[in-house]
């Protein structure tokens, strides 16, 4: 679905770009010209197709790019490199997986500081990426049972490469739905909205009462959180906490 919306806000902006074209003064009916209003029209498209913000960005580049591109002449090797290496890293994106965005400093910091209060033994990752939060945690914390799952195979690598030297880290290649959530004591997830209305339901069944669910930047809906902590990093990150109750009524 997501993609078919792309591909026709992108079809849309080149009808748009065509009908348009012969209506403009002929000093201005150039590729320039035309890139431009494909593009624009793509971007409208997408709104009209009520696809998520991020894409406007995406449509408004994409054909200015790939005639970039084309200009230079580039060997089809390196396309054919950069495709390889772009689905390894957004492994499942296309089918609606979040995609890779790393956490910051300020947030290994805080999770670490949570870690410590609970005086938490078990500790998971869903979506771990590179091993931004996993490794310095491991590093940080040896007693520390650390499960990072990860689904994108270029990101796991790093991961595992990452967390070599530090035995009470695991790195499964794996989908964070089949993770067994109710041996954790802390989770932490960097996911996006469109995810957490399922993970909440998912959770809320099989998180243990006690345990600690920290969100970065998502909230669930309808979840009331214990406290949000508030990072003073460049994305002004927030951290959502939620205790899961003996009920698992929030
Ligand atoms: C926003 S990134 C967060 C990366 C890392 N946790 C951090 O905070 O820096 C989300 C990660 O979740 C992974 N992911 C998305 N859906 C997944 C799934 N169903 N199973 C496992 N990993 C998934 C993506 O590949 C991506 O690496």
């Amino acid at each position: 679905m997501t993609l078919s919306k792309a591909f026709l806000a992108q079809l849309f902006g080149l009808i748009i770009a065509i009908g348009l074209n012969p209506f403009l003064p002929l000093q201005n009916s150039g590729l320039v010209t035309l890139l431009i209003l494909q593009s624009s029209g793509a971007m409208f498209s997408s709104l009209l197709l009520r696809q998520p913000r991020w894409w406007l960005m995406i449509h408004l580049l994409f054909l200015p790019s790939a005639a970039t591109l084309l200009s230079i002449q580039l060997s089809a090797h390196w396309y054919l490199l950069i495709l390889i290496l772009l689905t390894l890293v957004f492994w499942g994106t296309i089918k609606g997986d979040v995609p890779l965005f790393l956490s910051s400093t300020a947030v290994v910091d805080a999770v670490s500081q949570l870690i410590t209060k609970e005086s938490a033994q078990h500790f998971a990752e869903l979506g771990a990426g590179i091993g931004t939060v996993s490794v310095p945690l491991a590093q940080q914390h040896p007693q520390l049972i650390i499960n990072a799952w990860e689904r994108a195979p270029l990101p796991w690598a790093i991961n595992l490469l990452r967390s070599r030297h530090y035995p009470n880290s695991h790195c499964y290649r794996s989908n964070l739905w089949s993770c067994d959530f109710n041996q954790y004591d802390v989770i932490f997830a960097f996911l996006s909205p469109a995810v957490m209305p399922e993970l909440g339901a998912k959770l809320k069944s099989t998180m243990r009462p006690g345990s600690l669910l920290i969100s970065s930047s998502f909230a669930i809906p309808n979840w009331k959180p214990e406290s949000i902590k508030q990072l003073n990093d460049i994305a002004k990150t927030q951290l959502f906490c939620y205790r899961i109750t003996e009920a698992n009524e929030q």
